[in-house]
Formats: structure tokens, C-alpha cells, sequence
């Protein structure tokens, strides 16, 4: 017994020193690689002429000053009154286009505005002085959407689908579709998503969903997502491709979302198809599902439009070879329909079917600015994996192991090393997913002693700008938060600014999305409670736009109260201090985990000494030192306006 013992001692001593020593030369060779350190960057401890320029560019004084009250919603690339003039075909005026100026004032909260409730309370009631919207609570009252009570918005859990409320819903899916313990389905898209109840309760299921919906003047579904705490986006199925890789979801729905999904080719079910995780399944839920049972009375359409409709979506869904799970006729309320798993299906059809499947070139993946093509990607021949080489038909095919039931289930999935990390970086370390988790926990466990609303558990809706790996959303596992994950990528080229990680992300059970920071976020203002900016200023650094833009964007969407942890070199975080500080944010610097403080718990004590610049990162010229900037936004909100309550 004691010799198996100390056998074991000395077993996992051997195996602790190889990890360390992994852990040192990863450091070392593959910090850059693993995109958290922009490739720009590693000219700055040469360039000290640009580190001046960009030093006296910065040197003003900053004072930023509140914008007018009815930007209170603003959100810069979703602008309504332009996009009235932008053209009306294929609803391309309801996408993001960042036109104009961008702003340079800081976005007041509405009067009474409020610290989040915390979830899961957040999913059922939120205060109606931070998305005090009239209209919802007035004209969806008979949906069972929403409805005030008092300073309190209720969401029941209804929906104009939802007969028999969400979670009734849920399970009528859940019997097409597994999920639960146990499932495959992990992750999901809601298309169209109302107040996003769907994506809400399917957190229940262990499901994460991404709920998009276009910006509304009257109906802020996005908005009231996120003041649940569910993650979503500002988006719509028009003329481009979604923010995401190809095969991301393991499930996408759409209830009553009022898409057109088959003219022109059938550009928008032919996007869902990119979406879709081989073997992936398609719910459609309302209008033209059922219409012999619901048209008449609940839709008022015209039955011969909604007939041509199914008709048409069944064509397409047949020559995608998708494989029908539920006929409308059967599962009532639902049409759903499941991906292939493999291309066979393809080879087989007549020749000049359409859509073709698209052309090697095509970089299924890039879905930045880029416009919707009409094609499928490949897929492989047989589900068979292949250990050598998975993934070498170059980064747009998918291999076998990514399919819906062959991943690893949740929660076993975070930890899936993705074939198609090796697709994009064959040199990439194999062991890439374990050693950014290590570096990403060691980082949280330090950020939760700087940040006391970590600890208490307070924050919600969490933003990496730069996620890489996704290790810092995989380090917060255990915690009941969501992150939305960024990778970084250049409107110009459509390309990632780094590798592109972000299937490696989805393929672990993450979410996030592509995004270029010198553009607005396509969300509304106050909708994360942290944000997580490692690399992005020094990424940045030498680009044209302006820090200043990345800031007042970073305050425009933290909600008052929340945090930005910014990890840079500290040349570029003297910049960024004195523009944060001219943003009215609570601005200190402190080491990193690796920092010789590190553990001390002392910075956390002063979290709210807002202590600025200190000697300590003056002087020295900071290069390649990387420190943290840890800021907070105060809640500037006015009293509330006295409005008597509805009764
Ligand atoms: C629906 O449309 C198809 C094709 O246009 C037609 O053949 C069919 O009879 C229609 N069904 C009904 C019930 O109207
Ligand atoms: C994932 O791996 C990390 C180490 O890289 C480990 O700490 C964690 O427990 C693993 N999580 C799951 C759910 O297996």
C-alpha cells in the first residue's frame, strides 16, 4: 500500500514537472500562435519611434461628455432612420452597416436605470427602468410575452408559439430532437428569437443559445435578451453570411421569424445549411408550417402563399438532402429536418442539382462583410475519422469527428480539441486546449480576487474581445456566466487578425462571433457586465482606427457597474488609462497573475480607489511588460421619472 503510494507520489510529481515544463515552452514558442498576441506586436520593442507616436497621439487631454438623451439605445451599425434609404431587396437595409461618424460621447443610462437582477432571476423578471419599453408590454400583452408589474418587467415564458408557454414547447421539440442529459445538442441559434424565451429555458437542457433578431424600434428583443441574460446578437438573415464559421450549431430555430427562406435560390435555408453541424437539426415553427391547420384562423394569410411556401422549403430542404425528422402534418406546431453527416448524399445527386456544393477556394468559414453564396460545403465521404490528416481537404471541409453525436458530450466538450485547429494550423500544438486552459483558470482565479463583483458572483453577460482558444470563457465553467467570444478580423480582407479560432471555439461548446473592433459591436448599449481585452490595443496599435473609437465602444456597451479588464503592454495601457479616464471609468493598473504581487489580494482592496497611473508604470518605457488595467463604469443614471405603474 505505502510503496503503490509513494509510486503514485512519484508518478504524479513526473507527470506535474512535464506539465510545467510544457507550460514553460509554450510560453515561450507558442504565446503568438495562440492569438492572444497580436503578430503585429512583435515589431513594437523595435519600432520605439512608433511607441512615440502613438504616445504624443494620445497625449491630449481627455473629457468625454454625456450624448444626447435619445441616443440612449443607440447602436451605431443598426441605425433605422439610415438605413430607410438603403436598398429594400433581400431585407438587405435591416443588416449592419456602419456608416457615419462614430460617436464620441458617452451614452447616459434611461432615469432609475438599475443594477441587474441575477440570474436565473433575470430570466423571469428584469426592472423596467432599463429597457423601459411601452409599446412591448402594451401591444404583446395578449402574446403572454411580457408584462410590468410595478418597477418590474415579467416575461412568463409565453410567446405567440408557445400555446402551451416555452418550456411546453421545449419538450414538444425535445421529442424530434434529443435534448437533455445526455444529448448531443449543445449548441443553438435562434433566428428570429422575440423576447428569447427559447434560448432562455433551453439553458435548463444544458444548451447554449445565441439568439439573433434584427434591430426593432418598438420590439428591442435583442435588448431584452441580454437584460435576461441570455446571450445575443443584432443580426438578420439578408445578403451576407452570419458572424459565424460553417458548421457552429448543433440546432437552429426559427418560430414565426417571417423569413423568406426559398426565393432567390434559397439563399437564406442555404445559410442555415452553412450553419448547420453536420447532422444538425432545423426547427421551423409558424408561418408556412401547418397552414392547412393554422393559417386560416391564427395567421390570416393567404393559404395558396403559405402552401407554395412548405412546398418550396420541402424542394430545397430535399435537394440539400436533408433528412426529414418531423412532417408538419405529424408534429403539428413543427417542420424539422436534419444535415447530412456525410457528402454521400451529394455525390449522388442528378448532376446540376442545385445547390452545388461549393468549390475547395471557398472558405466556408469566413463570414465577415462576406456575401451569402449559394452553395453547400463539402462534407466527408464516409463518418468514418480518420486519425491522420482529419481535416486536410483544407480549412473548408469538416471532419467527420465535428457531426452532431460525435463530438464528446457536455461537459467533456469544452476540453474537445477540434480537428479543424490542425485544418488551419498544422503546426499547432496538440496540446493547445490544456495549456490555454491552465494559463486562462490562472488568470480568472487572479481576476476574481481584483474584481469584487466576481466573487459575489454578480456578473452575467461576459465579452472576450480577443478569445482565441476560448480558454478564458472555458476557465469560467463552473460559474453561472455566458461569454460571448471574439475573434478578431479585418473588414478589409474578411480574414481573422490572428489564426482563426473561433471553429475551434464553437466545436468546444462556446459561442462567439467574428467582430473587427475599429466597428461598433451589433448590440445595444449596457448589455455586458465584463470585458475581457487581452491584446487587443497592442493588435490595434497599428491599425488606423483610433483607440478612442475602441473605448467609447467598450462604454457604450458595458452595462453601469460593469468591468473592463484590459491585459497589454503597459506602453499602449498608459494611452488607453488616460482615454478611459477621460470616459469617467475608475481606472488602475495591476499585475498580472504572473506580476510579483501576484496573490497578494491587496489590489483587490483598493478596487474602488479608482487609483490611477502610479510611479510604478511611469518612467520605465513598459515595453513587453504586460500588466492589466482594471476599470470600472459608474452608473450615471438619473432618478427615476415618476410614472404611476400600469394597473
Ligand atoms: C399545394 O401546392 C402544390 C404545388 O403547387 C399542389 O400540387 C397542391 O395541390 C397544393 N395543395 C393544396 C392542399 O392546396
Ligand atoms: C478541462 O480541462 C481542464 C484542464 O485543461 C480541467 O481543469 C477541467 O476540469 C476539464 N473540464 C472538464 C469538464 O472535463
Amino acid at each position: 500500500m505505502q510503496n503503490l503510494r509513494a509510486k503514485g507520489n512519484v508518478r504524479s510529481y513526473v507527470f506535474i514537472s512535464f506539465l510545467l515544463l510544457l507550460l514553460f515552452f509554450y510560453v515561450h514558442y507558442t504565446w503568438r500562435s495562440l492569438g492572444l498576441q497580436p503578430v503585429t506586436s512583435s515589431s513594437s520593442s523595435s519600432s520605439s519611434s512608433n511607441a512615440a507616436a502613438l504616445a504624443a497621439k494620445y497625449s491630449g487631454v481627455y473629457d468625454f461628455d454625456f450624448c444626447p438623451a435619445k441616443l440612449v439605445d443607440y447602436t451605431p451599425c443598426e441605425d433605422n432612420k439610415r438605413s430607410k434609404k438603403l436598398p429594400r431587396r433581400r431585407h438587405e437595409y435591416r443588416e449592419r452597416h456602419c456608416l457615419g461618424d462614430p460617436l464620441r460621447c458617452l451614452i447616459r443610462p434611461p432615469p432609475g436605470y438599475k443594477f441587474h437582477a441575477l440570474w436565473p432571476t433575470s430570466r423571469t423578471e428584469t426592472w423596467f427602468d432599463n429597457v423601459p419599453s411601452r409599446y412591448l408590454t402594451v401591444a404583446k400583452a395578449d402574446q403572454n410575452w411580457v408584462r410590468r408589474e410595478g418597477e418590474k418587467m415579467i416575461f412568463p415564458g409565453g410567446g405567440t408559439m408557445f400555446h402551451e408557454g416555452v418550456t411546453g414547447y421545449i419538450e414538444g421539440i425535445s421529442h424530434y430532437v434529443p435534448l437533455g442529459e445526455g444529448s448531443d445538442i449543445r449548441l443553438a441559434l435562434d433566428v428570429g428569437c422575440g423576447v428569447a424565451s427559447w434560448g432562455a429555458y433551453l439553458f435548463d437542457k444544458g444548451v447554449l443559445t445565441m439568439s439573433v433578431a434584427p434591430r426593432d424600434n418598438h420590439e428591442a428583443q435583442v435588448q431584452f435578451a441580454l437584460e435576461r441574460g441570455v446571450p445575443a446578437l443584432l443580426g438578420t438573415l439578408a445578403t451576407k453570411r452570419q458572424p459565424y464559421p460553417s458548421s457552429s450549431f448543433d440546432l437552429i430555430h426559427c418560430s414565426r421569424c417571417l423569413i423568406d427562406w426559398t426565393s432567390e435560390g434559397g439563399y437564406s435555408l442555404i445559410e442555415v445549411n452553412r450553419l448547420l453541424r453536420p447532422g444538425g437539426y432545423w426547427v421551423l415553427s409558424g408561418p408556412p408550417v401547418n397552414w392547412q391547420k393554422y393559417g386560416l384562423e391564427a395567421w390570416r394569410g393567404d393559404n395558396v402563399e403559405f402552401n407554395k411556401s412548405m412546398v418550396a422549403i420541402e424542394d430545397l430542404a430535399a435537394r440539400m438532402c436533408w433528412e426529414v425528422v418531423a412532417k408538419a402534418a405529424e408534429a403539428d406546431l413543427y417542420a424539422i429536418w436534419r444535415k447530412p453527416r456525410t457528402g454521400k448524399c451529394y455525390a449522388e445527386r442528378t448532376e446540376g442539382t442545385q445547390p452545388p456544393v461549393c468549390e475547395k477556394t471557398n472558405d466556408v468559414d469566413q463570414a465577415w462583410y462576406v456575401t451569402l453564396t449559394d452553395c453547400l460545403p463539402p462534407l466527408p465521404l464516409t463518418e468514418e475519422s480518420r486519425q491522420e490528416g482529419e481535416g486536410e481537404g483544407g480549412p473548408s471541409s469538416s471532419p467527420p469527428s465535428i457531426a452532431v453525436g460525435k463530438l464528446p458530450k457536455w461537459p467533456e466538450r469544452i476540453n474537445f480539441t477540434s480537428p479543424r485547429l490542425f485544418s488551419r494550423q498544422p503546426s499547432a500544438n496538440a496540446d493547445a486546449i490544456h495549456l490555454d486552459n491552465f494559463r486562462w483558470q490562472r488568470a480568472v482565479a487572479h481576476y476574481r480576487r481584483l474584481v469584487p463583483a466576481l466573487i459575489a458572483n454578480k456578473f452575467r453577460n461576459f465579452m472576450d474581445m480577443n478569445a482565441g482558444y476560448g480558454g478564458f470563457a472555458a476557465a469560467l465553467f463552473e460559474y453561472p456566466v455566458w461569454v460571448m467570444n471574439c475573434v478578431m478580423t479585418d473588414k478589409k480582407t474578411h480574414d481573422t487578425m490572428m489564426e482563426n479560432t473561433l471553429p475551434v471555439i464553437f466545436d468546444r461548446g462556446l459561442v462567439g462571433t467574428y467582430h473587427d473592433w475599429c466597428e461598433a459591436f451589433s448590440t445595444y448599449p449596457r448589455t455586458y457586465d465584463l470585458l475581457h481585452a487581452s491584446g487587443v490595443f497592442s493588435a490595434y496599435a497599428s491599425r488606423e482606427c483610433d483607440f478612442v473609437d475602441v473605448l467609447i465602444e467598450m462604454d457604450r456597451i458595458l452595462r453601469p457597474e460593469g468591468v473592463a479588464i484590459i491585459r497589454d503592454e503597459v506602453w499602449l495601457l498608459r494611452s488607453v488609462a488616460r482615454i478611459a479616464e477621460g470616459m469617467k471609468w475608475e481606472v488602475r493598473f495591476a499585475k498580472t497573475e504572473d506580476g510579483e504581487e501576484e496573490a497578494t489580494g491587496k489590489e483587490a482592496q483598493t478596487a474602488e480607489g479608482g487609483a490611477a497611473v502610479t510611479e510604478e508604470t511611469g518612467g520605465a518605457d513598459g515595453k513587453g511588460k504586460i500588466m492589466l488595467l482594471v476599470c470600472k463604469k459608474r452608473n450615471y443614471a438619473r432618478p427615476s421619472l415618476a410614472v404611476a405603474p400600469e394597473t
